[in-house]
């Protein structure tokens, strides 16, 4: 019989994270939603002490989920707990997810402390959240960087204190996989009361090695992974949900199992990617778009005579279906509604009706409109109530051409106009742009990618636009790069001018 890894999904807390990737409450309730569908046992819904937003998601998540455990962040402080369990009062089963540092760079620079010091204060915080919760889960922040004997120590005193779950996290992601397999061994032979708890991992991917250290965590006794849709997460990020999953499916000689609905991994990854307007790296392993391209003729040839000559997954498996580019400009409502219904987004009335006639519009400019096209146009209606619009944009451009462009701004109802000549039509055009906004800003980081292919293609734009120290992320689509260079770099200026 198969062991059963339980899947912890931490998207909502850290791997929303990630400046520039916050979502609103109801865009959390839409991922809460579509993870509950994948099959994910535990949601991480957020750190509820830390901003009225935090908190009010996770009571929205706990009343909208049904099935998953939600759990809800604490330091081990009191207030802390006081709050994540008030914030998990409509959870059909809450969990409070509560720890401290165990590392002596933690110990001794962050908490100006010491080892019995730290321990006592792990103990009393987990007896503080038996308190309100019988599932309590304890963390040792930077697990990977303690010493073994001493996690130990910790790892017992905190289930003796009723700790349901131990969390051993690699915060840094300094670990070598054998390394990290090696100190979960150590903890299942030298904690005499460990299977009276679940040990859990809790990778990061500093050095490329959190799937790896995951894996090695399993294969020595872990039962929970701590995990994001597409790997997202603060810095490099967490271990990628989707690569755990497939490794577990794919590897019939592992004993293990996990309750993921693997057909749904392609749609939530998107979807994932689409509200945080984060892309996936094309090679990203399982979700990237050349995940299962195939280009060298060699491959090619195998794969036709036989797909397992070269692949180790049947796309189909993770939800990738050649077929499922369906709409053109003949497509109704319903049929676009109901496409939106399949990628996990429920629209209806005006809202609908909005979508739709950007739809009609993107469709005379497009012959077939794909599922990242659909999910763009949802995207973008979001952005109408931004107090800064593009409203026109005209640029002259070409070979031996000096570059012009003029716009025209709609500043909260109001409209501005400038014009400006740049070395191509995105440096004139935001040229323009930055005579109406007069602000100190640099752009950092400006990524164009087609969605599929073809000249009549949906360019999406990516870009960090630093203010004052602090980076900006902005994002649009449109079949126009120009446009939409333009309005992605309106996108971040959102974010920082108030209304
Ligand atoms: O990386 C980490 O150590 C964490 C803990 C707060 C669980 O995210
Ligand atoms: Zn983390």
């Amino acid at each position: 019989m198969s062991d059963k890894v339980f899947i912890f999904d931490t998207t909502l807390r850290d791997g929303e994270q990630v400046p520039g990737c916050q979502l609103n409450t109801v865009e959390k309730i839409q991922v809460a939603k579509a993870l509950e569908s994948l099959g994910v046992d535990v949601i991480e819904a957020g750190f509820p002490i830390s901003s009225p937003g935090d908190f009010k998601s996770v009571v929205e998540i706990s009343k909208a989920v049904t099935w998953p455990t939600i759990c809800a962040l604490t330091r081990s402080v009191e207030k802390d707990i006081d709050v994540a369990a008030e914030a998990l009062k409509y959870a059909k089963h809450g969990r409070i997810h509560t720890g401290i540092g165990t590392s002596d760079y933690h110990i001794k620079y962050k908490f100006n402390s010491n080892r019995e010091d730290i321990l006592e204060r792990a103990i009393a915080c987990v007896k503080y959240a038996k308190k309100y919760v019988e599932d309590v889960e304890f963390y040792a922040e930077d697990a990977g960087r303690t010493d073994n004997e001493y996690l130990a120590r910790v790892v017992e005193a905190v289930i003796k204190a009723g700790a349901t779950v131990v969390n051993i996290p690699d915060t840094t992601g300094y670990c070598l996989p054998g390394v990290y397999g090696d100190k979960i061994k150590f903890l299942m032979e030298n904690v005499p009361n460990i299977h009276q708890a679940v040990i859990s991992t809790h990778c990061h991917n500093d050095l490329g090695m959190a799937t790896a250290n995951t894996m090695a965590g399993i294969l020595n006794g872990a039962r929970q992974v701590e995990v994001t849709i597409n790997g997202i997460g603060e810095r490099a990020g967490n271990t990628a949900l989707e690569e755990i999953a497939m490794i577990i499916k794919s590897h019939k000689d592992l004993p293990y199992m996990t309750n993921i609905n693997t057909q749904l991994i392609s749609q939530t990854s998107r979807m994932v990617s689409n509200l945080m307007n984060m892309p996936i790296q094309p090679n990203k392993a399982i979700v990237g778009r050349n995940a299962f391209a195939h280009s060298s003729g060699i491959h090619q040839d195998g794969v036709l005579k036989n797909r397992e000559s070269y692949e180790i997954i049947d796309p189909k498996e993770v939800g990738i279906d050649e077929n499922s580019i369906v709409l053109t400009a003949r497509s109704g409502r319903a049929a676009l509604k109901h496409r939106l219904s399949v990628l996990g987004v429920e629209i209806d009335g005006d809202r609908l009706q909005e979508v739709y006639l950007e739809f009609l519009k993107l469709a005379d400019r497009k012959k077939i409109i794909n599922d990242d096209d659909v999910l763009l146009l949802v995207g973008m209606e979001r952005s109408e109530d931004r107090h800064i619009k593009l409203d026109h944009l005209q640029v002259v451009s070409g070979k031996g051409v000096q570059s012009v462009a003029s716009i025209r701004l709609d500043i909260g109802g109001e409209k501005f106009e400038a014009a400006a000549t740049g070395n191509g039509p995105v440096d004139a055009a935001i040229k323009a742009l930055k005579c109406i906004i007069k602000r100190d800003m640099t752009l950092q980081e400006f990524l164009i990618q087609a969605i599929t292919k073809g000249s009549d293609d949906t360019g999406k734009v990516h870009m960090q636009v630093e203010y004052e120290g602090v980076v900006y992320y902005g994002f649009s689509g449109n079949t126009d790069i120009v446009v939409a260079s333009v309005e992605a770099y309106i996108d971040a200026i959102n974010k920082f001018v108030k209304k």
